[in-house]
């Protein structure tokens, strides 16, 4: 594990091996509220690679638990609904639009309710097991991708060409997601989100199957002190010198 990185670029050594090599996957986890998401998707952008927001997957299987009344208790039930849903992305988007059985339901994903079931909906293994076999299909039909999530560098793909942890201090990811509730005009106690936040860490780090941890190899960023674009600068330039895109 590589020591925790704030400003500056370290030292790597390109590998020649994988300069021009057809697929480049770039995982980034973290706890939320460490701008992982936006921070995501720029860098696609920049890279010219693909994003895949595996959270909005989770999200999307608790979206079909609330629509169709199911009790996360029947562990059995909720797998089987789940995995006969038809869940893909549509590509053509900008990000890429999550459909449920034809459905889009991007509109509904970050919504209290699914936000509130989705942290122990996601404990459960045998979804995550259905969840990273999905994700490792989309890979292989889109193999030039940055791929966001808690587990993606150290279940996923953790032959990932570039992996990145990011984390920040507590205080500060409950001052961001306040703002960012706040611009949507919702009314929020920051106290409130920060003990929410200390929750959700704690459950998405001691379940047993994928707990959000530090990959092997990953590069650690604290994004405490740095804004937006001085965390993805950070990140296309490692990403730049590692794998040689151009
Ligand atoms: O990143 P997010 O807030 O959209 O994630 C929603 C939930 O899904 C969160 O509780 C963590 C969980 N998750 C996960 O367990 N594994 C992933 N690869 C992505 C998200």
């Amino acid at each position: 594990m590589s020591a925790p990185v704030t400003g500056s670029v370290q030292a790597v050594v390109v590998d020649p091996e994988t300069v021009g090599r057809h697929r480049t996957i770039v995982t980034i986890d973290g706890p939320a509220g460490t701008g992982k998401s936006s921070v995501s998707q720029r860098l696609a952008s920049r890279l010219g690679l693909q994003f895949l927001d595996t959270g909005a997957m989770y999200r999307a299987a608790a979206v079909v638990v609330i629509d169709r009344q199911l009790d996360i208790a029947d562990v059995a039930g909720v797998c089987e609904v789940v995995a006969a849903c038809d869940l893909h992305f549509d590509w053509r988007t900008d990000p890429p639009a999550l459909l449920v059985n034809g459905q889009n339901v991007m509109h509904r994903i970050r919504d209290d309710d699914v936000t509130r079931l989705v942290s122990p909906l996601a404990g459960i293994g045998r979804l995550r097991e259905h969840m990273v076999r999905k994700q490792r299909i989309i890979a292989n039909q889109h193999p030039r991708l940055v791929s966001e999530g808690r587990d993606q560098g150290s279940v996923v793909f953790p032959d990932a060409e570039v992996k990145f942890y990011l984390d920040a201090r507590p205080e500060i990811r409950a001052a961001r997601r306040t703002a960012e509730l706040r611009a949507k005009g919702k009314t929020v106690d920051e106290k409130v989100v920060l003990r929410e936040i200390i929750e959700r860490d704690l459950s998405d780090s001691t379940r047993t199957d994928g707990p959000l941890t530090v990959p092997l190899d990953a590069i650690e960023v604290d994004t405490s002190d740095l804004d937006r674009d001085q965390v993805i600068d950070l990140l296309e330039r490692h990403v730049r010198i590692r794998v040689g895109l151009s």
